[in-house]
């Protein structure tokens, strides 16, 4: 059981303020009935709430897509620089949405924004073997050496070991696609500048089965159908 300005908050209708002066304008209705006290208790999943007539559906967690643009840094706030939670509206930017995963501030393409930390942790954590697939361009063009160490699994010049990873070069010059299984920092870059072909620019694609929505463009973004958030634990068939 949840209150009632709490559950218009959730939504993303209303801050926690603004719920409260709707439910006591009435409104709000409840089973069909006005309820005018913000503190008034219900079941979210099986309440029938309207606002000014509309009925609502609610959902604890929220699910987005966006195409990162670049010059953006992945974080939910910086002092000094504009982040991925600036390009959402302020409903969306008051549900608790995080970035999941992160994006280096020139990498562009699919970026998901949630407020399921345990959906986040699955997707991220390399235990889970998520594959986030990228298009790269490089000074320069992969080996079909350099292909065959990357599924063996790299080691970086400072050490780190990679798992396994998938590189396919493109037929356009100096274009490759990459995935990984695994977030570690600046990972692509740091793997392709190993084989001395350094990135030029890199733009994620897909994360397991889920391709970016060519549609939204640079910055733009979209709610996740329920289908969509399972393909995340997919694998695309190629
Ligand atoms: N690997 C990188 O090097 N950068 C990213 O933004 C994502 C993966």
């Amino acid at each position: 059981m949840i209150r009632l300005d709490k559950y218009l908050a959730d939504l993303g209708t209303a801050s926690r303020q603004e719920a409260k002066r709707l439910i006591r304008a009435g409104r709000v209705t409840v089973d069909g009935a006005v309820c005018t006290a913000p503190e008034a208790k219900l079941a979210p999943e099986t309440a029938a709430v309207c606002l000014d007539g509309v009925p609502l559906r609610y959902a604890k967690y929220r699910y987005y897509m966006m195409d990162k643009p670049a010059g953006v840094l992945t974080a939910t706030e910086d002092r000094r620089q504009p982040t991925v939670l600036d390009l959402l509206p302020p409903e969306l930017r008051r549900l608790g949405l995080a970035p999941v995963g992160r994006l280096d501030k020139d990498t562009t393409g699919l970026l998901l924004l949630t407020n399921d930390g345990a959906f986040a942790h699955r997707v991220i954590s390399p235990k889970h073997r998520v594959p986030k697939v990228y298009l790269a361009r490089t000074d320069g063009m992969p080996t079909a050496a350099d292909a065959a160490r990357f599924a063996a699994g790299v080691t970086l010049g400072d050490g780190t070991r990679c798992l396994p990873a998938k590189l396919e070069p493109l037929p356009e010059e100096g274009t490759c696609r990459v995935t990984v299984r695994e977030g570690k920092y600046h990972l692509v870059r740091r793997m392709l500048a190993g084989c001395g072909t350094p990135v030029l620019a890199l733009r994620r694609v897909a994360i397991g089965a889920l391709a970016l929505d060519p549609a939204l463009g640079a910055g733009g973004f979209r709610a996740l159908t329920e289908a969509e958030r399972t393909l995340v634990f997919l694998e695309k068939s190629s």
